[in-house]
């Protein structure tokens, strides 16, 4: 397997807009006070009207999605709609994501090189066009026939973006998405921990830390032993240390299931086929660390990566069965597809009790019920900590990852204790509530430090978002790599809080 697809290159062109060295250029056009399209960009560009006069744009409105095009001098120009410039700012930042991704779909296939005339946008807008023209191009080549990507090399009209944080953040989404689409043959978790150590090989501010299966036997993850053991692909846990300070990490968890079939529990239905990206939120925390791990981030992380496969077979877990997780706690085995939160569950305690995380954060396709609940577009976000929250939720509004606050019921926790026969909770109960009843349920292992879950369920699988999905990500409701671009800009605004003032 090529890991990783690599994003196009970007490079700074400060020469004619209208003589680059490309066959194509793309112009993200803003909507004036007036419902019209500011056209001064289309006027510099285009000034003796070849295109067409600029007081004949036909239908264009600039509105998101809105695109205008046509030839001159040989050169392919698009103008792409990025809607009001006088929106909510969270707004502005998606349009300018989702109007450039548009854009971009435009140039024809395997273009060689595209002029990005971003020098008119906010300087924030600007680089949030560019990762949604470059997230747009991504196609899951590693495993396919054809290596058809859209873009080859990106030029961008001006010198002051951070281009250093765009490449960083777009190799992280590219990087996810790979590991998330991956088919589970080709990334049985042994092969994950390999590919992981490989990729961050070369980053000496990086440690990788592959805990074998006999080790977990070992050392007493009985959540991760019991659901990987079905499979003659044995589990891991990958833990990779990212080094920025001498501070107690921030522990990410990410559930890394390769293949979900439900296990004895055997899923029935088409879904099943979306359960290769049951990884997706391992997949995000490994392109979150890639990414930080570029940016020089001032705090210490620690990824942690339980990866197993969910198999019926003559070795499985079975239902009834009662294990004993890392941290002592005993549950029952009620439904072998709750496999989730029994490999979280050990990776949290661990993080919490052995690896002195000041706080948690899980990225988990955990239940189908938060898809129910919030449909394949929104993440669930589960925490009682108000900072925890704020902070997730202010990453998510920048982002336009989208997230959304759920309820800990303290009253649901008696459905963990009332479903177990034996022991001191039982893995699955009510089928009402499902999503509340996992995050309760994970809760449990984070001993008392600031904990947040998300579940990512929609929006980490690609699931059921075909026709309505952004446009930069990927077509054919594959895996879009939700999570990492939330995570940076979590992190990043952590450490730049910290710096501001060291104590708290
Ligand atoms: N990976 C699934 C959750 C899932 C289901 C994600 C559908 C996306 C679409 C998870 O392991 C699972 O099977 N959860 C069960 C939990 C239940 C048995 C308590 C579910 O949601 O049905
Ligand atoms: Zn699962
Ligand atoms: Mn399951």
């Amino acid at each position: 397997m090529v890991l990783y697809t690599k994003p196009p290159v970007v490079e700074v062109y400060e020469g004619n807009p209208l003589e680059p060295p490309c066959e194509s250029i793309v112009v993200p056009v803003l909507q004036g006070p007036d419902g019209k399209p500011m056209v001064d960009v289309i006027r510099d560009l285009d000034p003796s009207g070849q295109l067409r006069g600029v007081s004949d744009l036909g239908f264009f409105k600039a509105s998101v999605g809105d695109i205008f095009k046509g030839y001159v001098n040989g050169r392919l120009i698009v103008y792409t709609g990025i809607g009001r410039f006088d929106e909510e700012w969270s707004r502005l930042l998606e349009n300018a994501r989702r109007g450039l991704a548009s854009g971009v779909k435009q140039v024809v296939e395997g273009s060689k090189c595209t002029l990005l005339v971003l020098s008119r946008l906010n300087r924030d807008v600007a680089v949030e066009a560019l990762i949604g023209a470059l997230l747009a191009s991504y196609r899951l080549e590693a495993f396919t026939r054809e290596k058809k990507r859209l873009l080859e090399r990106v030029l961008v009209d001006r010198g002051d973006l951070d281009l250093n944080y765009v490449t960083a953040v777009v190799e992280g989404v590219y990087l996810a998405r790979d590991i998330a689409n991956a088919p589970p043959h080709e990334l049985p978790p042994r092969r994950l921990a390999e590919v992981v150590r490989e990729l961050f090989s070369k980053r000496d501010n990086v440690e990788v830390e592959v805990f074998d299966f006999d080790r977990l036997v070992r050392e007493g993850f009985g959540g991760i032993v019991s659901v990987g053991m079905g499979s003659k692909e044995k589990p891991v846990m990958v833990v990779v240390r990212y080094k920025g300070s001498n501070g107690a990490p921030v522990a990410l968890v990410g559930k890394t299931v390769v293949f979900d079939s439900g296990g004895i529990n055997l899923k029935t239905g088409e879904s099943i086929v979306y359960m290769r990206s049951d990884k997706a939120g391992g997949a995000a925390i490994i392109g979150a660390l890639w990414a930080i791990s570029k940016l020089n981030l001032g705090i210490n992380v620690v990824g942690l990566i339980p990866a197993v496969i969910n198999v019926p077979s003559g070795e499985s877990y079975l239902p009834s069965d009662i294990i004993r997780m890392w941290d002592g706690t005993v549950v029952e085995v009620t439904n072998t597809d709750a496999e989730g939160r029994l490999i979280i569950g050990d990776a949290i305690a661990y993080a919490a009790k052995a690896l002195g995380a000041d706080e948690i954060v899980d990225l988990a396709t955990l239940t189908g019920a938060i898809v129910v609940a919030l449909g394949p577009l929104i993440a669930g976000l589960f925490t009682r900590d108000d900072r925890l929250r704020e902070e997730l939720l202010e990453a998510s509004r920048r982002t336009g990852e989208k997230l959304w606050p759920m309820p800990m019921e303290d009253d649901y926790k008696q459905w963990l204790t009332r479903g177990a026969m034996v022991g001191d909770i039982a893995n699955a109960g009510t089928r009402v509530g499902g999503a509340i009843y996992g995050a309760l349920f994970l809760e449990r292992f984070s001993h008392g430090k600031p904990y947040a879950h998300i579940d990512i369920a929609g929006p980490g699988m690609g699931y059921e978002a075909g026709g309505i999905a952004p446009s930069y990500w990927p077509d054919r409701s594959l895996a879009p790599g939700y999570g990492v671009r939330l995570l940076v800009e979590y992190l990043l605004a952590k450490a730049s809080r910290l710096k501001a003032q060291p104590s708290s």
